[in-house]
């Protein structure tokens, strides 16, 4: 008989100040490092959301799950992602697991190349467009202590702020919608 071990990680909100800590890059991509990204990745889809950043676990390791994917079943890992290039700008609606129930457009880089190591230790390189793009950039911002919400007007962010601290985290809005996606 075996047991899977759920590990479903705690999703830090805004404004918690542990969202502002900066990571630092992956020394060895070894088993404990697995297990993180499985952890991730468990907690990512658990919470409906397409990205999941360490930082937003608690966890300051350059390490960032996404699955972009409708069916859920193409899962992205990036440890110690640097982007190589960026192309045009484009607005998409936002959303974000540390800050749920909101959702905003920012503009980004419409066309990006990221180098990382995946989850075994081996480079790879990424062309992203779209969704993805904006995912990438929007996850390696979390590791860098940067939220979407710090693209939005001052009165705007100040407001999701006060709105978020009077929320207990575990009363959260859901971010169970079709149209939306956070990570
Ligand atoms: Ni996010």
């Amino acid at each position: 008989m075996t047991i899977k071990t759920m590990a479903l990680l705690d999703i830090l909100h805004f404004p918690d100040p542990r969202l502002r800590l900066k990571a630092v890059p992956v020394v060895t991509v070894d088993a404990d490092v697995r297990a993180i990204v499985s952890d991730m990745l468990e907690t990512m889809y658990d919470a409906l959301g397409i990205g999941l950043a360490a930082t937003q676990v608690n966890i300051q390791q350059q390490i960032i799950v996404i699955d972009v994917s409708s069916e859920k079943d193409a899962p992205i890992c990036l440890i110690n992602p640097v982007i190589r290039t960026l192309e045009g700008s484009e607005e998409m609606q936002e959303g974000c697991l540390s800050v749920p129930g909101y959702f905003e457009n920012v503009t980004r880089a419409e066309r990006i190349v990221v180098e990382a190591l995946d989850e075994n230790g081996a480079k790879q390189e990424i062309a992203a467009d779209e969704l993805l793009a904006v995912c990438i950039q929007h996850e390696m911002d979390h590791l860098e202590g940067k939220l979407f919400v710090d693209y939005l007007s001052p009165l705007k962010r100040q407001r999701i702020k006060k709105k978020l601290e009077k929320t207990p985290s575990s009363k959260s809005p859901s971010n169970d919608d079709s149209h939306s996606s956070a990570s």
